[in-house]
């Protein structure tokens, strides 16, 4: 079980578009997630941050200097015009990544966004098709994806290993103080809690079962509008069935469970960050440890230098056509419990 994952599905590769040489990358947006990622390409050999960019230049100049960035600009439309970047990383608050993302493509860059992708499905298409119809790279950084234990649970299931799904159950509750400005409460800076937190558990759950034929959804809201607590049930004609939760109003165990007709998994501790532990029953008996280690955000790092060197436009990992179709889910969720942002 512990055996090296395949490789993914790439087209072979013959030649190395970049010749060996390092893959550059600047970074639009200089906040949390962003130093992460610095972390993270300055481990991955092959890859390092030449550029990067906040609304203000001290900002930019104090992360090039914590994370030995070259070059610091006061404003995001030098990075994508530096010719010395190959890939941007958008990092921003969500509702910036649709503007932000095509001013990096219409700049002939190759482009990575912070997940969600967009606000909203119809953002994101037109996001993906602009990467497309430019011959660019363009991907959603939903890193979960990336992770060698994520990918081996899909290969045990995949497989048969448990029998057909029954059930997808996953929780992503993290507690968060109430602060209206905060921007996880901030409907004008795409605030709520199922278009973060939520995503990686309808991600999850899209990965093991598909498109849902049917969604159902009870939530509640803050004092902001936006959503708090998010319950969805998602149905398949197999009979199968998703349930997938989310708040930012709790903190409790972040664990995913897959239910096959015989055997089930369960993932841990957190199946959205860098799971590295997975316990597999089978046939109610016999159980047997997964333990798969992570190295967090390397794995996005290393898929994204992958798809670049072989001059493919779409990672197999973190295909369009799924980051278009679970923001569709979200935005109809959204709208059922009556949550719609000022950018949309
Ligand atoms: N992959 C993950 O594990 C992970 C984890 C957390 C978040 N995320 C995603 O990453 C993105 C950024 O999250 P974060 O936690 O890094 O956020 P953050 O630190 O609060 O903000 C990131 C950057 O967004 C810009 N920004 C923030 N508020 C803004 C506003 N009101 N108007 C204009 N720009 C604003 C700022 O850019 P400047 O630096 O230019 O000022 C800020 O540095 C989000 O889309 C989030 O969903 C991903």
């Amino acid at each position: 079980m512990s055996e090296p994952l395949p490789a993914p599905l790439l087209p072979p590769a013959d030649h190395d578009v970049y010749d060996g040489r390092r893959i550059r990358w600047g970074f639009l947006g200089a906040g949390t997630i962003a130093g992460q990622m610095a972390k993270a390409i300055a481990d991955v050999p092959g890859n390092e941050v030449v550029a990067v960019a906040a609304r203000d230049a001290s900002r930019a100049a104090a992360f090039a200097q914590q994370w030995n960035v070259p070059r610091s600009y006061g404003d995001y439309l030098s990075v994508c015009e530096d010719s010395q970047v190959d890939i941007v990383y958008v990092n921003t608050t969500h509702p910036h990544h649709h503007r932000q993302a095509l001013m990096v493509l219409d700049s002939g860059k190759h482009v990575l966004v912070e997940h969600p992708l967009t606000l909203n499905a119809t953002q994101a298409t037109q996001v993906l098709h602009a990467a497309r119809d430019r011959g660019l790279f363009s991907m959603e950084a939903m890193w979960m994806r990336t992770q060698p234990l994520i990918r081996e649970v899909e290969r045990l299931v995949g497989e048969g290993a448990i029998g057909d799904i029954v059930r997808v159950g996953v929780d992503f509750p993290v507690a968060f103080d109430y602060e209206p400005g905060y921007r996880l409460f901030d409907r004008s800076n795409g605030g709520g809690a199922l278009v973060e937190l939520g995503a990686y558990g309808a991600t999850f759950a899209w990965l093991l079962l598909g498109q849902p034929e049917t969604v159902q959804v009870i939530g509640s809201l803050a004092p902001t509008g936006v959503d708090r607590v998010v319950s969805m049930q998602w149905g398949y004609s197999s009979g199968a069935t998703a349930s997938v939760f989310c708040t930012s109003q709790a903190s409790g165990p972040r664990r995913a469970v897959v239910m096959g007709r015989t055997g089930w998994i369960t993932v841990e501790p957190d199946f959205a960050r860098a799971p590295d532990r997975a316990i597999v029953h089978i046939d109610g008996a016999r159980e047997q440890h997964l333990s798969m280690p992570s190295r967090r955000y390397q794995h996005q790092v290393e898929e994204v230098e992958r798809c670049l060197r072989a001059g493919v436009l779409e990672s197999p990992l973190v295909p369009h056509t799924d980051s278009i179709g679970i923001l569709e889910v979200l935005d109809a969720v959204r709208s059922e419990l009556g949550v719609r942002y000022p950018q949309e």
